[in-house]
Order: C-alpha cells, then sequence, then structure tokens
C-alpha cells in the first residue's frame, strides 16, 4: 500500500449507507439549490467586482466573470457526475481518493482548506468592510477603530488630521466567524433553514440594484471597455497587468471567487435526501441562476462608476460607496444592501464552514486526519469538535491577514481543485467504466479537458505572487502527510 492507493469504491458507497452512526440525511434538491446561491454570491460579487475593475480589466470585468463561469460550468459539470456516482461527503476529495490514490488525495484535501477555510476568512473581512457601512450609514454611529477592523498587514493611511493608523486585528471579522461556527453545531437543518431566508433577501438585492442602476450607467464609464495593456500598481505595491486579454484572464482569477460555493453543494452528498439527482440539480441550478446575474450586476456597477473611484474612494465597501455617489435618490438602497449583504455574507460563510468541516471530517474517517475531527456530537449530530478547531484556524486568518491576500489564496486553491476534478472524471471513466452514473457529464473528455484549461488559464492570470503562495502552502501540506497522515491512513 503506498501513496497511489486508491480508496475502493464499495468502501466509498458503504461508509455512504451507514447512517446510523454518520450524519443525518435531510437535504432536498430545492435546499441544495439554495446551499449552493447561499455560497455562491457574497464577497466575490460585493467586494470583488470593483477589485477586479480597478486592478485588472475596467469594464471588461464583465467578460472576466464569463470567462470564470465557462471554467465552473465545465467544472460543474465534472463535479455534477462525480458526486451523483459517489455521493458522499467530502466532494474533491473524496473523488479523488477513489481515482488518482491517497497522495493527491491529500493534496486536495489541504487545497480545499484554501477554498473553505481561507475562503471563509475572505468573506468575514468582506463583511466586516460593510459592518462598518452599517454603523456609520444606516445607523448613524462611529465606526469601528481603523486599528481594530484591519489586518496588521494592511496598509496603514492617515486620517484627515493626519494621524496615522496601522492594522492590528480585524475583530469583527473574527467575530462574525465565531458565531457562524456556533451556529453550525447546532445542525445542518436548521441552518439550511436560515439560509434560505437569506438566499432569498440576497437575490432579491441583486435584482434591485440591476434594475435601478441601469438608468444611471454612464456610458462614457463604458468607452474604452477593454482598456490598452498596462501595468496597474496597487496601494501595496503589487503590480498587477491592467487590460488586454491578461487583464481579463487576471479579472476572472479574481471574480472566481465569486463563483466559489456551487461545488460546496457537494460536500453535503451525505445529508442529502436522494442525492443521486438532487446533487446534479442543485450544483448546476445554482452556478446557471448567478451567472446571468453577475454579468448584469457587473455591467450596471462598472457603468456606474468610473474605474478610478474603485480605486480611491470606493475600495471598501465598493457597490454601496457607488450606490451612494452615484445613484442620487437611493440613499434608501444602499442602506437596504448594506443590512442585506451583512445577512448574505453570513450566509456565505455558514456554508463555507460547513463544506470544510465534511472535508476534514472524511478526511479523519479515513486516517489521514486525528480522529477529533470526525467525532460527532451525540445530540445534534454534527462534527463539532471540527467545527471548533476550524472555528479557529478561519477566526485567525480573518483577524490577522489581508482580504485581498486571502481572496487571491482562495481563487487559486479552489482552481487547482477543480483541475484536479476535470482529471479525476477522465480517469473514473477507464478505470471504472460500469459505476452506475446517475448525471454523465457530456462529451468526455472534451469538456474535462477544456475545464482544465481554462482554470490553468485563470490561475496564470492571478500572477507569481498567488503561484507561490500556492506552492508554501502545498509545501506546508506535504510536511503533515509525510509527518502524520501516511503513517494512520485506514487503508494501509
Ligand atoms: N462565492 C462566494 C462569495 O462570493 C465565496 O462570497
Amino acid at each position: 500500500m503506498g501513496l497511489f492507493t486508491k480508496k475502493p469504491m464499495h468502501l466509498l458507497m458503504a461508509e455512504a449507507g451507514d447512517n446510523e452512526k454518520g450524519l443525518k440525511r435531510t437535504l432536498s434538491a430545492g435546499s441544495l439549490v439554495a446551499l449552493g446561491i447561499g455560497a455562491i454570491i457574497g464577497a466575490g460579487l460585493f467586494v470583488r467586482t470593483a477589485a477586479a475593475a480597478a486592478q485588472n480589466a475596467g469594464p471588461s470585468v464583465t467578460i472576466g466573470f464569463i470567462v470564470a463561469a465557462i471554467g465552473c460550468a465545465l467544472a460543474g459539470l465534472c463535479y455534477a457526475e462525480l458526486s451523483s456516482s459517489i455521493p458522499i461527503s467530502g466532494s474533491a476529495y473524496t473523488y479523488t481518493y477513489a481515482t488518482m490514490g491517497e497522495l493527491l488525495a491529500w493534496v486536495i484535501g489541504w487545497d480545499l482548506v484554501l477554498e473553505y477555510a481561507v475562503g471563509a476568512a475572505t468573506v468575514g473581512i468582506a463583511w466586516s468592510e460593510y459592518l462598518n457601512n452599517l454603523l456609520v450609514q444606516v445607523l448613524h454611529l462611529k465606526p469601528i477603530a481603523y486599528e481594530w477592523c484591519h489586518s496588521p498587514f494592511e496598509k496603514s493611511i492617515a486620517d484627515a488630521a493626519g494621524v496615522v493608523h496601522h492594522g492590528m486585528m480585524n475583530i469583527p471579522a473574527l467575530g462574525i466567524v465565531s458565531l457562524l461556527s456556533l451556529l453550525l453545531i447546532k445542525g445542518t437543518q436548521e441552518s439550511a433553514f436560515v439560509n434560505g431566508l437569506i438566499v432569498i433577501t440576497k437575490v432579491s438585492i441583486v435584482i434591485m440594484i440591476i434594475i435601478f442602476g441601469w438608468s444611471f450607467i454612464n456610458p462614457i464609464n463604458h468607452d474604452n471597455y477593454i482598456p490598452a495593456s498596462s501595468i496597474y500598481t496597487d496601494s501595496s505595491g503589487i503590480d498587477h497587468h491592467y487590460g488586454g486579454i491578461m487583464g481579463i484572464l487576471g479579472a476572472a482569477g479574481v471574480v472566481f471567487f465569486a463563483f466559489i460555493g456551487f461545488d460546496a453543494v457537494s460536500t453535503a452528498a451525505q445529508e442529502t435526501k436522494n442525492p443521486k439527482t438532487a446533487m446534479p440539480i442543485g450544483i448546476l441550478g445554482s452556478l446557471a441562476v448567478c451567472t446571468v446575474l453577475y454579468i448584469l450586476f457587473a455591467h450596471v456597477l462598472t457603468g456606474m462608476a468610473p474605474v478610478e473611484f474603485f480605486r480611491t474612494d470606493g475600495k471598501e465597501a465598493s457597490v454601496v460607496a457607488a450606490i451612494n455617489k452615484y445613484m442620487p435618490g437611493y440613499a434608501w438602497l444602499g442602506k437596504l444592501v448594506t443590512v442585506a449583504i451583512l445577512a448574505g455574507f453570513s450566509s456565505v460563510i455558514l456554508v463555507m464552514l460547513l463544506g470544510q468541516s465534511r472535508v476534514f471530517y472524511s478526511m479523519s474517517k479515513d486516517g489521514l486526519l486525528p480522529p477529533i475531527f470526525s467525532e460527532v456530537h451525540p445530540k445534534y449530530k454534527t462534527p463539532y469538535k471540527a467545527n471548533l478547531i476550524i472555528m479557529i484556524l478561519v477566526g485567525a486568518f480573518a483577524a490577522f491577514v489581508p482580504g485581498e491576500v486571502v481572496g487571491d489564496m482562495t481563487s487559486i486553491g479552489t482552481l487547482f481543485a477543480f483541475i484536479l476534478v476535470c482529471a479525476a472524471v477522465i480517469i473514473l471513466r477507464k478505470t471504472d467504466p460500469n459505476l452506475p452514473r446517475q448525471f454523465k457529464t457530456p462529451l468526455v473528455p472534451l469538456v474535462p479537458i477544456l475545464g482544465i484549461l481554462v482554470c490553468a488559464a485563470m490561475i496564470l492570470g492571478l500572477g507569481w505572487t498567488n503561484w507561490l503562495r500556492l506552492f508554501v502552502w502545498l509545501a506546508i501540506g506535504f510536511v503533515i502527510y509525510f509527518g502524520y497522515s501516511k503513517k494512520r491512513s485506514h487503508l494501509k
């Protein structure tokens, strides 16, 4: 038994059927689509759209959205096949274990921490930006001091009186992550209910911004739709390709974050009633709804305000800042959006924390992580100890790392996971052609290969700083695998 030992399919299926000891099956296809949209619409749309316009692509961020959506749809088709044939917790991690062996499964499980845990931290940080907006614009109170809502690695700022402020710790981000972790411990069904309410609010807000904002589009802002290629240096001194094809690819990599989450649906397979049909509907349905909304939204946002605005005044809480400045008479919409966004971001964080705990649950069941990660609460039937440990991990990222850094790390980590999922479909068709597949990815191997290429192009667009971060993260993972997991693997 070595690095490439695969987890036998019958073993996976037996585990999936073992409901007595494990997780409860409570979710339907409808709740999965809601879970998906709950995870999908969030900081990617409300924070990173403006960032991608400012740093990478100007108005052509809409084309970036299209590229990202194509990559996600191709990978989504692969996810749907795998989650309908291997319908148990753990998402890409589980699929890789069955198809490409233990080492790659570990790599992907470790990489998924970037997607779920670091992703949750990113949204927590965005939540903190909009909390300040709530305090100042809606409640007319003082904002939280810069020191206590920014990471120590964030650029310092000088206020009107010339006093320089340095970030210390992002307390609101830490707070929201902790609160939601505790809610998750109480149970998936209850969390899915709260999530359903939030999803309705969130979708309504996006539609309202599109409809009301449309008449405030200033065509001048859309002149030069794809800006000429140049280099833009951001306030932290990092260079970005701005404009041209590389700008669009860079923007696609950045806004790709906005799509992350549809795959989180697949992590709840073991808690789904009739997963074989519900999974493909949940994954592809939520992806389709969001894609249409995103393209329209980005078109309106970049039409309303010039790029320069998103580089300066509109850098934080960008959407509300743009509404307040460029949509006179719509201050009420800005307030409504602020409240809805705070709720909306919470549902994203919730699903990501859920995804993370389920991946750790599966890895722990396989012996690759300590047993504590798969201990299920006797009453709530949730992996509560995993939730608590993840709360500390995510809380630390949220409190101490700047939003842009964690955001890009999430994007690159997820893109890498998608590439492996696409590859897994091709491999599983060869190694296990007779496995019952409720949903089959069309045109294999063309669709998975295109999925791999589009995701790789977005990784390229994210630039070397992010490649390096991914590399370092994976290196840490190898140390843990060879130091701990390899010896304790249950397959061994
Ligand atoms: N897609 C999620 C968001 O945009 C992660 O917040």
